[in-house]
C-alpha cells in the first residue's frame, strides 16, 4: 500500500478543510500560529501546506521543505508566497480565486455606503450619548460617478453592484475587452480619466509592479476635490502617507480602507482620523466564503496529490481531474523524449521546438511542454521538473516554440521535439502504443519502434555486417543481459544506430570495449 499524502494546515480555516482531507484519503495535521523557525522544523515531513494570509512561505522556508508538493492558499492573494522560489523549486502554488469574490465585493461596497453616511463616526457619536444630528452630512449614491481600478472578479461584482446601486460606473482595466464592458454595462476609461471623473474610487488590482502606490499625490492631485476612496484590495496600493497629506488638506473627503501597507495593521498614521474608516482585512470574511475557500483548497490539493489534477495554478498549467488520466501515458513520453535529447543533443542548444500532432494535439499540452523541458534539463540541471522547467528554460536562455497539427502522416498520435544549436539540430519523436505505452519511433530520421527502459545503450555506427555479434559478446562476456535491441538505418547514408536496452547499468570500462568495435562512431548510456 503506498503511504497517504500529508498536509500541514498552518492557519486558522474552516474546519470542512481538514474534513475534506481526512475523507479523501490525505493525512491531515493543524497547527496554527507557528513562528517561521517552528514551521522550517516541520515542513519537511509534508506534500502539501494549505494557508491563508498569515504563513509566510518565503524562500529560506522553503529549503527545508523537501517533501513539499504543492501550497494551498485558501483565498485569492498569494503574496504571503515567495512564488518564484517555490517555482525554482517545483512547488505548485495554488488559489482559490472565486470562492470569496462576492462576500469581497459586498464588503466594498459596505465600505462605500458607511463612507458616504459617516456610519462608523455617527455610531460613536450617538453611543457616547451625543446625538450630533447636523455633524454627519453625509453624500447621496445615485447618479454619482463609481470609478473601479481593476475590473476582474471582485472590481465586476462590484461594478454590477453600483450599477445596482443607480451609480454611473465606469471602469479602467487594461486587460477589459471592449465587449466584457459592454456586457458588465460599464464604461471603459483611461487611469486619468477615471482619477478625474470618481466621485467614489475604489481599487481591486492586484499587487504589482505596476499597481503598487497606484494612487499616490500625483494621482490624487488629478482628483475631484471631496473624492471618496475604498481600498479592499491590497494595502500598498493607496500610498498612506499621500492619503492622509489629502484627507488633511480637505481633497479627499473620506477613506475606507480595509487594507494597509503593513499588516497585521496594529499602527497606522490613518488611524484615528475622522475621516477615515478601517477594517482588520475583514473583506473575506463571512462564513460563506471562508467555507467556499477552505472546501475549494482541500479538494484542489488532495485532487493534486491523489491524482495529478492541477487547479488555479499560479505558476503552473491546469490539468482537469478529467485531463489528467487521458494526459498521463503522454505525460510519460514527454519526459521520456525531453530526457532522450536532453542525453543525446548538443551541450549548445539555443530552442526547443515541439510539435503535436494528431489525438495529442487536442489535449492541453501546456504541461507536456514543461515536461519536455524538465527531461531535456534534467541531466544537467538539479532538481529541475514540470513546476520549475519552463522558467529554468528561460533562465538558460532556450526559445520554445509549440505547433500543434490535428493530422498526423503516420501515427495517430505523435510528439517531436527538435533541439536546435547553434550550428545543428536533433529530433527525437514518439507515439503511444495501446492507448498507455509510450514508443520512440523517430532518431534524427532514423525509423525506430522502441521502449524506453532504465538502462539503455545508445550506439551510432557504420551499416556494416558484425555489429551485433560484437556488442552481444562484450556484454554477454561482462553478463549483461540485453533485454531488447532495436536497429535502424540513417536514410541515404551508409550509417545506422542501435538503441539496446539492458537489465543493469553498464560500467565503464565496457563502454570503452563497445566504443573500440570497428564499426562504432558513437557510443552513450542512456538512463531513464
Ligand atoms: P482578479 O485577478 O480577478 O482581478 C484583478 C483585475 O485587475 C484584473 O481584471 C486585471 O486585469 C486588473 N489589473 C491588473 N493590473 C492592472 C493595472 N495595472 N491597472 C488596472 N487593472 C489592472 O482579482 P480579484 O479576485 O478581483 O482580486 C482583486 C484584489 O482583491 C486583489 O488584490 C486581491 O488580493 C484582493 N482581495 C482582497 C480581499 C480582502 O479580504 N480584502 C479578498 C479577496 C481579494
Ligand atoms: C484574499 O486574498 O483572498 C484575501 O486577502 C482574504 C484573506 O484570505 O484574508
Amino acid at each position: 500500500m503506498t503511504a497517504k499524502p500529508k498536509v500541514l494546515i498552518s492557519d486558522k480555516m474552516s474546519a470542512q478543510a481538514e474534513q475534506i482531507f481526512k475523507d479523501r484519503g490525505v493525512e491531515v495535521t493543524v497547527k496554527t500560529d507557528l513562528k517561521p523557525e517552528e514551521l522550517a522544523a516541520l515542513i519537511g515531513q509534508f506534500d502539501g501546506l494549505a494557508i491563508r494570509s498569515s504563513t509566510k512561505v518565503t524562500a529560506e522556508i522553503l529549503k527545508s521543505a523537501s517533501a513539499l508538493k504543492v501550497i494551498g492558499r485558501a483565498g485569492i492573494g498569494v503574496d504571503n508566497v515567495d512564488v518564484p522560489a517555490a517555482t525554482k523549486t517545483g512547488v505548485v502554488v495554488m488559489n482559490t480565486p472565486f470562492g470569496n469574490s462576492i462576500t469581497t465585493a459586498e464588503h466594498t461596497i459596505a465600505m462605500m455606503m458607511a463612507l458616504a453616511r459617516d456610519i462608523p463616526q455617527a455610531n460613536l457619536s450617538t453611543h457616547a450619548g451625543k446625538w450630533e444630528k447636523t455633524k454627519f452630512m453625509g453624500a447621496e449614491l445615485f447618479g454619482k460617478t463609481l470609478a473601479v481600478l481593476g475590473c476582474g472578479n471582485i472590481g465586476s461584482i462590484v461594478a454590477d453592484r453600483g450599477i445596482g446601486l443607480k451609480m454611473k460606473v465606469i471602469a479602467y482595466d487594461p486587460f477589459l475587452s471592449a465587449e466584457r464592458a459592454v456586457e458588465l454595462g460599464v464604461e471603459k476609461v483611461e487611469l486619468e480619466e477615471a482619477f478625474k471623473r470618481g466621485d467614489f474610487i475604489t481599487i481591486h488590482t492586484p499587487m504589482t509592479e505596476s499597481t503598487k502606490g497606484i494612487i499616490n499625490k500625483a494621482a490624487i492631485a488629478k482628483m475631484k476635490k471631496g473624492v471618496r476612496l475604498i481600498n479592499c484590495a491590497r494595502g500598498g496600493l493607496i500610498v498612506e502617507a499621500d492619503l492622509k497629506e489629502a484627507l488633511d488638506s480637505g481633497h479627499v473627503a473620506g477613506a475606507a480602507l480595509d487594507v494597509f501597507e503593513t499588516e497585521p495593521a496594529k499602527e497606522n498614521l490613518l488611524f484615528n482620523h475622522a475621516k477615515v474608516i478601517c477594517t482588520p482585512h475583514l473583506g473575506a470574511s463571512t462564513v460563506e466564503a471562508q467555507e467556499n475557500v477552505a472546501l475549494q483548497v482541500a479538494e484542489q490539493m488532495s485532487d493534486f496529490l491523489l491524482q495529478g489534477a492541477i487547479a488555479n495554478a499560479v505558476n503552473m498549467p491546469s490539468v482537469s481531474a478529467e485531463d489528467a488520466p487521458k494526459l498521463k501515458p503522454y505525460m510519460k513520453l514527454a519526459e521520456q523524449l525531453g530526457s532522450f535529447a536532453g542525453q543525446l543533443a548538443t551541450a549548445d542548444a539555443t530552442e526547443i521546438a515541439i510539435e503535436y500532432e494528431g489525438q495529442v494535439s487536442l489535449l492541453n499540452t501546456r504541461p507536456l511542454t514543461a515536461l519536455v523541458l524538465a527531461g531535456f534539463l534534467k541531466p544537467s540541471m538539479e532538481g529541475v521538473n514540470i513546476v520549475s522547467a519552463p522558467a529554468r528554460a528561460k533562465e538558460r536562455g532556450l526559445a520554445i516554440a509549440e505547433t500543434k497539427r490535428d493530422k498526423a502522416k503516420d501515427y495517430q498520435t505523435l510528439i517531436r521535439v527538435t533541439i536546435k544549436g547553434k550550428d545543428d539540430s536533433a529530433t527525437f519523436a514518439g507515439t503511444i502504443f495501446s492507448g498507455e505505452h509510450p514508443r520512440i519511433v523517430d532518431i534524427n530520421g532514423v525509423p525506430t519502434e522502441s521502449a524506453l527502459s532504465k538502462e539503455m545503450l545508445y550506439v551510432e555506427n557504420l551499416d556494416k555486417p558484425g555489429l551485433i555479434g560484437a556488442l552481444g559478446t562484450i556484454l554477454g562476456n561482462a553478463k549483461i543481459n540485453i533485454s531488447d535491441f532495436n536497429l535502424g538505418r540513417i536514410p541515404g547514408k551508409d550509417k545506422a544506430i542501435a538503441l539496446v536496452s539492458v537489465d543493469e547499468y553498464i560500467p565503464e570500462h565496457i563502454v570503452n570495449a563497445i566504443k573500440n568495435i570497428s564499426q562504432v562512431e558513437r557510443v552513450q548510456l542512456l538512463r531513464f
